[in-house]
């Protein structure tokens, strides 16, 4: 089967076209890279010409609230009639979960793609994913005040992208859903915990403060506003796993 991954050269486009490619599909990783861009067009037709599956997994250069709005309106409304242009059987994309529910600006341009995948026509499955652990680290840095990281002690259950790629290729290679499915990780622990116990093991200085008006990329939080609230399937990966594994691949 031929399937393209758009962003296939990114965190989890990659571990993704590596999965498929192991299981024997003929698989594209489209991106800027490899001649292939979604905001102008270039490169699309060529690309999904006998394509039965495109997996989008594109990311904003930039997660300004109006940039980031921009990308994915632009590249979701340039590749979808591309693809019903091209006959795909099934659209597959990356979306985060509690995005409905939880209001910041990056949060809206993603809820903005997945309204366009819904109006587009083409068979689809959105995946809505926890935060990566790969994440931490910038997440650690956008709460930073001084020497403290200020995080709310919501609930938090990240997902490794190893983890992430798996859930992704399985959806792709199984038939449409026309709705969404939900991934995260198999620990769900307050926000600033996680973030404290992964700065500990990178030997982080800096100290984690719970902060309840703290919010996530500038809007506010409750308990449950960044994790599951029905079914999900788990990733495999704990925190203290995926430490172990990326400080033996550093
Ligand atoms: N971070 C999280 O915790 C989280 C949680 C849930 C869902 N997600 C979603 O997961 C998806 C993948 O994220 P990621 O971290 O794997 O992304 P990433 O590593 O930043 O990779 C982004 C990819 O998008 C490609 N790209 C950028 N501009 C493009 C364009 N104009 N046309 C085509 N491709 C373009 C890049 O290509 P080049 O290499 O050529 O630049 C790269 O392959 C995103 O949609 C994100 O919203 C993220």
């Amino acid at each position: 089967m031929k399937v393209v991954v758009i962003g296939g050269t990114g965190l989890i486009g990659s571990k993704t076209v590596a999965i498929l490619r192991q299981r024997g599909h003929e698989v594209v990783a489209a991106s800027p890279n490899t001649g292939v861009n979604t905001l102008t067009g270039e490169g699309l037709k060529e690309t999904l010409a006998g394509a039965q599956v495109t997996i989008d997994l594109a990311n904003s250069p930039s997660f300004e609230t109006k940039a980031v709005l921009e990308f994915f309106e632009t590249s979701e409304g340039n590749l979808l009639p591309a693809e019903a242009a091209a006959g795909v059987q099934h659209h597959v994309a990356l979306s985060i979960v509690a995005i409905d529910r939880t209001d910041n600006g990056y949060f809206r341009a993603k809820l903005a793609q997945e309204k366009l995948i819904e109006a587009s026509g083409v068979p689809y499955t959105i995946i809505r994913s926890t935060q990566f652990m790969e994440f931490l680290r910038g997440i650690a840095d956008s709460s930073t005040d001084g020497n403290r990281v200020r995080l709310p002690p919501v609930l938090f259950q990240p997902i490794a992208a190893d983890d992430v790629a798996a859930n992704v290729a399985d959806v792709a290679l199984g038939a449409p859903r026309n709705g969404v499915v939900e991934i995260a990780g198999p620990e769900r622990a307050p926000f600033n915990e996680i973030v404290a116990r992964y700065l500990k093991a990178v030997g982080d200085p800096r100290a984690v403060v719970s902060d309840p008006e703290a919010g996530y990329w500038g809007g506010q939080v409750e308990e449950r506003s960044l994790v599951p609230v029905g079914e999900a399937r788990l990733g495999r990966i704990g925190l203290d796993e995926w430490l172990r594994r990326s400080q033996a691949a550093a």
